[in-house]
């Protein structure tokens, strides 16, 4: 039986930091990670001086993530030793899925290891921990059981802002040559409808206006409805609106195979699903999307972002780019800054193709050169910026809704959301945070635009 909190209370920790490493369904795991600790009696700490628990939840996606945990760890260590209480130490997420043991071995500090589907579990491994001392690894893959484990009356939401993330499905089936995802977070699934319902319900109890709905393949997500009939992301996302006191709706990250008719009509049909959408690409070339497994061609995606235009015509897309996938020409590359001039994007993510452990590409003999790739990434990142002013230029004399999330630096000033996720700036002599307000927006930087509120 776990020990409580009541009985451990001379010894056990009370104070976790987590740092927060990656992507948002990382944000999303911190939070529950706080939630299921939070039910020991454990309080979150903003910094690691004063923490009895620390908890790393990395990142493996891209080059350098796994130095950046060990240089991290290097920096606890220190900490650890000068520190008066006994400070824990674990990794957790992506970089604990694929490395495992292999932490402990280079990084002896470290007292927990347990991958992005063991969480649930966090009690139990520290508990483990007490009993001997002895390093605790734990990266097995078992969703259905974590999500089971986290879905319990009891578990309250902790700290939500006016915005919250929802997890609603993970792992990846796909198998992108390029991509570590389906090796760290495991096969595909998808979390009934029904828990989905009720934990949105729980986040707008507690304040939240908007939901962002989550999944390494979000709109792969399915389940039976609460008739028992077959539901796609469309039809959730339309139950989901259904919710007093919910006004928004998000979803990401979405492939563009999954993109069905049903949430393609969505956009045009349901006022509360923001008219903005992240629906990477990779790349323009058919030569390279067929390396990258992508299964599909530059034309089908083009056609598909016009669909979407078709039912919203005013919609924000947003993409994720690899330059220098192996075997990528110029003339390649060409397809890629070609497909970006077509599609207009409002705001995009590009990176140097880096190569993964264990994935197929990473053997691949055709490595692009490092240069090469530089130089690809600034010209990509070149037309996607001047794209992305352009779209904001283009938002100056309009009026926009924003919900109001948080106080800005300066007095009186509060920040908030567009429909097309840009952070607009207001002053206001009010705190009207959680309210969406019609805002004029007057000017525009490079990130964010700024305005004034015309009507509440
Ligand atoms: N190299 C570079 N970028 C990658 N991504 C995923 N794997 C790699 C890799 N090996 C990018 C993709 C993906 C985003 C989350 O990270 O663009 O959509
Ligand atoms: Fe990775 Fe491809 Fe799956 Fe996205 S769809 S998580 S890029 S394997």
């Amino acid at each position: 039986m776990p020990v409580t909190q009541q009985e451990t209370s001379s010894t056990a920790p009370s104070k976790v930091f987590i740092k927060t490493y990656g992507c948002q369904m990382n944000v999303y795991d911190s939070d529950r990670m706080g939630e299921v600790l939070s039910e020991r009696g454990y309080v979150t700490t903003q910094t690691a001086e004063d923490a009895d628990l620390v908890i790393l939840n990395t990142c493996h996606i891209r080059e350098k993530a796994a130095e950046k945990v060990y240089s991290e760890l290097g920096r606890l260590r220190r900490l650890k030793s000068r520190s008066e209480h006994d400070m824990k130490i674990a990794v957790a997420g992506c970089v604990a899925q694929a490395e495992g043991e292999e932490i402990v071995r280079r990084a002896p500090v470290v007292d927990l290891v347990f991958g992005p589907q063991t969480y649930h579990r966090l009690p139990d491994l520290l508990d483990r921990h007490g009993e001997t001392g002895a390093a605790v690894i734990e990266t097995e893959l078992p969703v259905d059981e974590k999500f089971e484990a986290l879905d319990t009356p009891a578990a309250k939401p902790v700290k939500r802002g006016v915005a919250a993330f929802l997890t609603v499905q993970e792992g990846c089936d796909k198998f992108c040559t390029f991509c570590v995802v389906p090796y760290t977070r495991g096969a595909e699934f998808s979390r009934p409808a029904g828990r989905i319902l009720a934990e949105a319900r729980k986040l707008v109890d507690a304040g939240v206006r908007e939901i962002t709905l989550l999944g390494q393949n979000v709109n792969a997500w399915h389940g039976e409805g609460l008739a028992g009939h077959a539901w796609s992301l469309g039809h959730l996302l339309n139950a989901l609106s259904d919710i007093d006191g919910l006004e928004r709706l998000r979803y990401t990250t979405s492939h563009p195979r999954d993109m069905d008719d049903e949430l393609i009509a969505a956009h045009g049909s349901n006022p509360k699903l923001m008219p903005y959408l992240h629906l990477p690409v990779q790349s323009g070339s058919d030569r390279i999307l067929k390396a990258m497994n992508r299964k599909h061609t530059a034309g089908e995606y083009i056609d598909l972002v016009g669909r979407i235009r078709g039912a919203r015509p005013d919609i924000a897309m947003s993409s994720d780019f690899i330059v220098g996938f192996p075997g990528e020409t110029d003339a390649d590359f060409a397809a890629t800054m070609d497909l970006v001039r077509q599609v207009t994007y409002a705001q995009a993510f590009s990176f140097k193709y880096s190569p993964r452990p264990g994935t197929p590409a990473s053997t691949d003999a055709d490595q692009v050169p490092e240069d090469v790739k530089a130089e690809r990434l600034a010209q990509l990142q070149s037309l996607l910026t001047a794209q992305q002013a352009a779209f904001n230029e283009a938002c100056t004399g309009r009026v926009l809704d924003v919900l109001l999330e948080k106080p800005g630096r300066q007095t009186g000033q509060l920040i908030g959301r567009s429909p097309y996720l840009q952070s607009v700036f207001i002053e206001s002599g009010g705190n009207c945070i959680g309210d969406t307000v019609k805002v004029a927006i007057e000017s525009v930087g490079p990130n964010s635009l700024t305005g004034h509120m015309v009507e509440a």
